[in-house]
């Protein structure tokens, strides 16, 4: 008996964690729109997101985090068209309905066709920091994994384990990095950006989610104080995350140099300061 307590005073303070039996979607996300073109089995093992001429569909994470592992795995829908964006990403930005200010978001966006996918970096302002992939598989044949890992030195976007995008903390160097708590969003939605026209006879349009189980530090919805996060006892802050490994590096570049298509970087007009602070990752 006494045993038992003490195991459910222990397994009641451990931090979150997804390797548990515990990585239900009901556990760390809820439903943020679209009635019923959202759905999600009883057990909470999956989520289909719909989108069709009516309506799209998303859901939120409980919590606001300042630093974490941020894990998913999703299949984007199996009926092709320009215009339909599948994503998965953090944001600052409170959902109270008001059109998004200058804020920070890290983007996964999923675009119907060509296997594409588009990474974005909105750093307390409107974004333009778009890196897009013709991804090496079809990401609507299976689910893959998709992962932003962010602490206070750097943020990696990875695929199947991949790093494909860094954006590194250069705030000495003048350049802002995140340091207000987000939560996690994952939605579909008809994006002009992703093409046009929509190819409306192929609806419904549906989009896979599973592994909800989410590494992070809670932090306060909308509070800038997030130095708390930063601690060691977070597997995702020690030293071996601050960088990558020059393994990962090699993987990096390779993945970059065959399967980038676009780069705000690669453009006088688009490239902003920390272009150039990240360059060691482009090696063209
Ligand atoms: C999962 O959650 C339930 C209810 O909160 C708890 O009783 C159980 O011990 C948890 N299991 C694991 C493996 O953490
Ligand atoms: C960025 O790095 C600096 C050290 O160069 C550190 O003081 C600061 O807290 C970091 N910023 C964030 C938001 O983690
Ligand atoms: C967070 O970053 C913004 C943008 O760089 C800056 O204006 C603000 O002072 C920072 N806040 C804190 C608490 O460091």
């Amino acid at each position: 008996m006494d045993f038992i307590i003490a195991l459910t005073i222990i397994l009641g303070v451990l931090p979150m964690k997804s390797n548990g039996a515990n990585n239900s979607f009901g556990q760390y996300y809820t439903y943020l729109w679209g009635t019923d073109h959202f759905w999600v089995d009883p057990q909470g093992t999956e989520v289909q997101l719909k989108m069709d001429k009516q309506s799209g569909a998303g859901f939120k994470s409980k919590s606001d985090f300042g630093s974490g592992s941020f894990l998913i795995k999703l299949k984007t829908p199996d009926k092709k068209t320009k215009g339909i964006v599948t994503s998965f990403y953090l944001t600052s930005d409170p959902d109270d309905g008001k059109p998004a200010g200058n804020h920070f978001e890290l983007d996964f966006e999923f675009w119907g066709v060509d296997n594409r996918l588009q990474t974005n970096v909105f750093n307390n302002d409107g974004g333009n920091r778009e890196q897009r992939f013709h991804l090496w598989f079809d990401p609507s044949k299976d689910f893959h994994t998709y992962q932003i890992i962010w602490n206070s030195h750097q943020i990696v976007f990875m695929v199947d384990n991949i790093p494909i995008r860094v954006f590194k903390n250069n705030t000495a160097k003048g350049v802002t990095f995140p340091n207000k708590s987000m939560h996690v969003e994952a939605s579909i939605w008809n994006a002009p950006f992703a093409g046009s026209p929509v190819t409306w006879s192929q609806a419904p349009f549906i989009a896979h989610y599973r592994d909800f189980g989410l590494d992070a530090c809670s932090a306060p919805a909308g509070s800038e104080d997030i130095s708390h996060c930063s601690s060691q006892r977070y597997f995702w802050n020690k030293p071996e995350y601050w960088e990558l490994s020059a393994e990962q590096r090699q993987k990096m570049n390779r993945h970059r140099k065959s399967y980038m298509f676009y780069d705000y970087c690669a453009s006088k007009t688009t490239r902003k300061p920390e272009c150039s602070l990240n360059e060691q990752f482009v090696e063209k």
